[in-house]
């Protein structure tokens, strides 16, 4: 199929043959045209592959939050375990470690709802 579509683009661009060209472009047309059908639900089908495929991923704001603690939480200690502590023991840990890895509120708060979600 691929092929054909290449021959015929290349008559259509080499001839000087106004009527071969006009016939090269209607067969690509058809082509084209009885190709889609049979493409669509290909498509369609490879993307719900695609969707099962993927892990459960956690939210946008929680992903947020895993990135920060990673990449800002380590560098004086372990990264600790997000279980290790309740909610209500890493607010005042958090607020103090807000302090040492100078983050922002906004970032603190995604860090929090990382770590006390479970
Ligand atoms: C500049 C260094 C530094 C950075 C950055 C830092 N910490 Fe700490 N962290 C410490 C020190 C020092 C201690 C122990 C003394 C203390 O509690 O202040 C500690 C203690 C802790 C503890 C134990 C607290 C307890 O009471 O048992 C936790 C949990 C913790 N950090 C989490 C974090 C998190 C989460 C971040 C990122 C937001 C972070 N740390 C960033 C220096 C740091």
């Amino acid at each position: 199929m691929v092929n054909s579509i290449g021959i015929f683009l290349y008559l259509l661009f080499k001839t000087n043959n106004m009527k071969l060209k006009i016939i090269s472009a209607a067969l690509i047309g058809l082509v084209i045209y009885s190709c889609s059908p049979k493409i669509a639900p290909q498509v369609a089908e490879a993307r719900t592959e695609a969707v099962a495929d993927v892990k459960p991923t956690l939210p946008p704001d929680i992903a947020e939050g895993k990135g920060i603690f990673e990449n800002n939480c380590a560098k004086c200690h372990k990264l600790y375990d997000p279980k290790s502590y309740s909610r209500q023991n890493w607010i005042p840990i958090l607020y103090d470690m807000q302090k040492k890895a100078h983050l922002s509120d906004a970032e603190i708060d995604k860090v929090l709802a990382y770590v006390s979600y479970q």
